[in-house]
């Protein structure tokens, strides 16, 4: 079953010109001396398990939880990961378990059933969950593995992509018990188009605009904003509200990776059911012998890359795939970085006609 928003979702598209004022450096001085693999493609050395925490627990979250965190005991850096539209948090087991084997707890919260919440309310129910987290993670979590809250990153895909965003912002109407200490966004969308964007609206057109004091990364898809048949031209993150967007209004440090050749659907698991079969048919989707596991371990790379310079303050692989794109295991172009202490007034005074992918 598809859901009205859904529907709504790709029935009222309408695809709009982006305003491009920032212009990052887009890079392409390349590493010749790289001649090794980017180890954060590769699965880790931790065993991920994954486990569902719902209201029976002693411990009970706000909403239920799928956790997927690493056999081994130790602390770890924790991600919140929110689901896209009517999805379920179990159809991106896939990249959440290639990103807990490099050594991550991942919590990602069920925050409605099918039929999605009004932004607020949504981002309200986010917003419960992460206030949940310092008194009660540990008591779902066995006795010697520890979740870090002073390395917390906020995650999602799709409108997932726009609560991290907005809960980061601090637009929720439930003041934050914690702190974020970076911001992901895969294939972020904000609305249906610019006029119509999820309540509360984030996007303001202007570059640089974000007020957050947190490193961003923004994973896009090359194909999002394609629609399925040439007619009528509907995409499922269409330009003005989608990952191009997000980057424009982010401040540095923020980087953007845009994997070339998948849809906005691609980052999912392979067997997501009859109703996720059904959604995936409306976005448009990558050549179908083309490997969806590239992309997740792609973009779950990218995300581990992203964390290791943030967290733990080895920006080795995030250089490394900032400067030879062409290291992943899937297309990426284009591939930007607004590096610290760019100022931002610099970036708009820059006109760059338009990025390298268009
Ligand atoms: C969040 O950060 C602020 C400023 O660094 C600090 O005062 C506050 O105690 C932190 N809150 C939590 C819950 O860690
Ligand atoms: C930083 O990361 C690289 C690549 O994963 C690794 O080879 C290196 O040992 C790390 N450096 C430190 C100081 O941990
Ligand atoms: C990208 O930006 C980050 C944040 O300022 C910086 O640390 C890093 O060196 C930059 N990397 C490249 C390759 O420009």
């Amino acid at each position: 079953m598809v859901t009205p928003w859904t529907i709504l979702l790709v029935t009222f598209l309408a695809t709009l010109p982006e305003s491009r004022s920032a212009s990052p450096t887009i890079l392409s001085e390349s590493d010749t001396s790289v001649l090794t693999k980017v180890s954060v493609f590769e699965t880790g050395k931790f065993h991920p398990i994954t486990s569902h925490i719902g209201s029976r627990f002693t411990c009970s979250p706000p909403k239920p939880l799928l956790i997927v965190r690493p056999k081994e005991d130790g602390t770890y850096p924790v991600i919140l990961f929110h689901h896209g539209t009517a999805f379920q948090n179990s159809w991106y087991t896939d990249v959440l378990k290639f990103i807990s084997s490099h050594g991550y707890i991942v919590v990602a919260p069920q925050l409605y059933q099918l039929m999605p919440p009004s932004g607020q309310r949504e981002l309200d129910l986010a917003a419960k969950v992460a206030n949940w987290l310092p008194l009660c993670l540990q008591c779902v979590l066995p006795e010697n593995i520890e979740g870090d809250l002073h390395n917390l990153a906020l995650a999602g895909h799709s409108r997932g992509g726009f609560i991290a965003f907005a809960l980061a912002l601090g637009h929720a109407d439930v003041s934050p018990d914690v702190n974020f200490s970076a911001l992901i966004g895969v294939d972020p969308v904000a609305g249906i188009s610019k006029q119509i964007q999820i309540q509360p609206k984030i996007l303001n057109h202007e570059s640089c605009s974000f007020d957050l004091p947190i490193p961003v990364a923004v994973i896009g898809s090359g194909l999002g904003n394609k629609p399925v048949l040439p007619f009528p031209p509907l995409a499922c993150a269409p330009d003005g509200v989608s990952h191009t967007e997000f980057f424009n209004e982010c401040k540095p440090p923020c980087s953007h990776f845009v994997p070339t050749d998948y849809g906005h659907m691609d980052f999912l698991d392979d067997d997501i059911g009859p109703i996720g079969s059904a959604a995936r048919l409306l976005c448009k989707q990558s050549k179908w012998w083309a490997s969806r596991d590239l992309l997740r371990r792609t973009a779950g790379g990218v995300i581990v890359a992203f964390l290791e310079a943030f967290f733990k303050g080895n920006y080795t692989d995030y250089n490394k795939i900032l400067l030879n794109p062409y290291l992943a295991p899937a297309t990426l172009d284009p591939v930007q970085n607004k590096s610290k202490g760019t100022s931002c007034s610099s970036l708009s005074a820059m006109t760059i006609p338009a990025f390298a992918f268009e």
